[in-house]
């Protein structure tokens, strides 16, 4: 048995490590990790790879930033031949990012099982390009793999047949389970002079967030009242460092070392893209986070951390419903407020959704090793469809 994992972007990489890793205990199966190179920047890509132990990819695309339309293009440019060749009996596709879709459609036309981790999720909003890539995988995946009970929901209101869904719980919460003890040992909060729970976490790099000047405007006014009050931790994602310098630039403070024993004072920290362990280390010991992130709604849930969610809906209403996320939209009195009463020790509690308990992979496995029937029996694709990358006339 031969499964093809695909990653791209970084919120792939911490989904994809605990299935390799439990993917170890089969030596009968044989595991090719292709990188698309959707994200390519040190602090990206490789710092992950480094804090995650994920083996160097088998193929790497290269395929950088563009248009949704070029990056699509290119990764299955680039994948199409990977896939002819190898003939996995299974590709494998997590979360919603161009690159999943990208070798979802890739692997469909070439009749190659396809499995989706992080299926069934659904913000309800068409304008956010994950929307658009989570509906078109899951109506090409042949095993959707979900990770919360109203995610099957959503895929049988959409008509997907029960037999090909199975809620396996999330995975993402598999490598925090692995990761934590280390990110703590790191001890990187007291070394920037951050006291437990007297800091906020922020990251803002949603298109419909930051790519308006108007709307950043109004989140800053609100970023403003917290980071009066305490610390404000803001790794930067490349793509939001421009209108983030534009809007918050006069005020950012940058986050140097903090002086020996000295308390950090209330203000914005700005910084690069954080590595996964240092920046789980922080969040964990976090009074708020405040994010547009998905993955962070989730990971602030299994960490029991609040988590204001700055976003008008949630493709993981279960972090709302059972964990510690609320949602504020882009409105400064609600951000503000719900931040600082967090800070206050009066933050939203939670609880653990079922099956997020660090056991996702191995039942991911489970159900990518059970005998199949149809086109996810692992048997080869129908010749007629590799056929299709043979030049005319050969
Ligand atoms: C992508 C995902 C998003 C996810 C995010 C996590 C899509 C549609 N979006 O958004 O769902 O939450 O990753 O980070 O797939 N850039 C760099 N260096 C890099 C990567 C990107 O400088 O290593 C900059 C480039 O200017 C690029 C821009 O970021 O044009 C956007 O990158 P892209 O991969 O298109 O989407 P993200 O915004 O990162």
């Amino acid at each position: 048995m031969k499964i093809l994992h695909v990653v791209g972007a970084r919120p792939n990489f911490m989904k994809v490590a605990p299935i390799l890793k439990a993917l170890r205990a089969h030596p009968e199966v044989r595991s090719l990790l292709v990188h698309t190179g959707q994200h390519y920047d040190f602090a990206m890509s490789q710092a992950f790879f480094r804090d995650l132990d994920l083996p160097a990819p088998d193929e790497f695309l290269n395929v950088g930033s563009g248009t949704h339309a070029e990056q699509t293009a290119r990764i299955m440019t680039a994948f199409e031949p990977i896939l002819a060749r190898e003939r996995p009996n299974w590709v494998l596709v997590v979360g919603d990012v161009n690159s999943t879709l990208a070798c979802a459609l890739s692997a469909a036309k070439l009749h190659v099982p396809l499995a989706h981790v992080e299926a069934g999720l659904r913000s309800f909003d068409r304008t956010m390009p994950e929307e658009i890539n989570r509906l078109a995988t899951d109506s090409l995946a042949d095993l959707l793999l979900t990770p919360s009970a109203d995610a099957d929901a959503n895929l049988r209101r959409e008509g997907v047949a029960a037999a090909r869904i199975r809620c396996v719980g999330n995975v993402m919460i598999d490598a925090l389970c692995e990761h934590l003890p280390a990110a703590r040992a790191l001890g990187r909060p007291a070394a920037l002079g951050l006291a437990p729970r007297a800091y906020a976490v922020l990251t803002l790099h949603r298109p419909s967030n930051v790519d308006d000047p108007t709307i950043l405007g109004r989140i800053a006014i609100g970023l403003r009242r917290v980071a009066a009050q305490a610390p404000v931790i803001f790794p930067v994602h490349p793509r939001a460092r421009t209108a983030v310098a534009a809007v918050l630039g006069a005020e950012a403070l940058s986050l140097g070392a903090a002086a020996p024993d000295a308390a950090r004072p209330p203000g914005l920290y700005v910084a690069d893209p954080l590595p996964y362990l240092e920046f789980l280390g922080l969040t964990a010991e976090a009074g708020v986070v405040l994010t547009d992130s998905g993955g962070l709604q989730e990971e602030t849930t299994a960490l029991g951390v609040p988590c204001v969610t700055i976003r008008e809906h949630t493709e993981r209403p279960i972090t709302v419903t059972t964990g510690t996320n609320l949602l504020v939209g882009t409105d400064p009195e609600r951000l503000a407020a719900a931040a600082l009463e967090a800070l206050a020790g009066r933050g939203k509690r939670g609880a653990l959704p079922p099956l997020w308990d660090g056991r996702t992979a191995p039942r991911i496995v489970h159900e990518l090793l059970a005998p199949r029937t149809g086109r996810a029996a692992g048997l080869p694709a129908p010749p007629s469809a590799f056929d299709s990358t043979t030049p005319k006339g050969s």
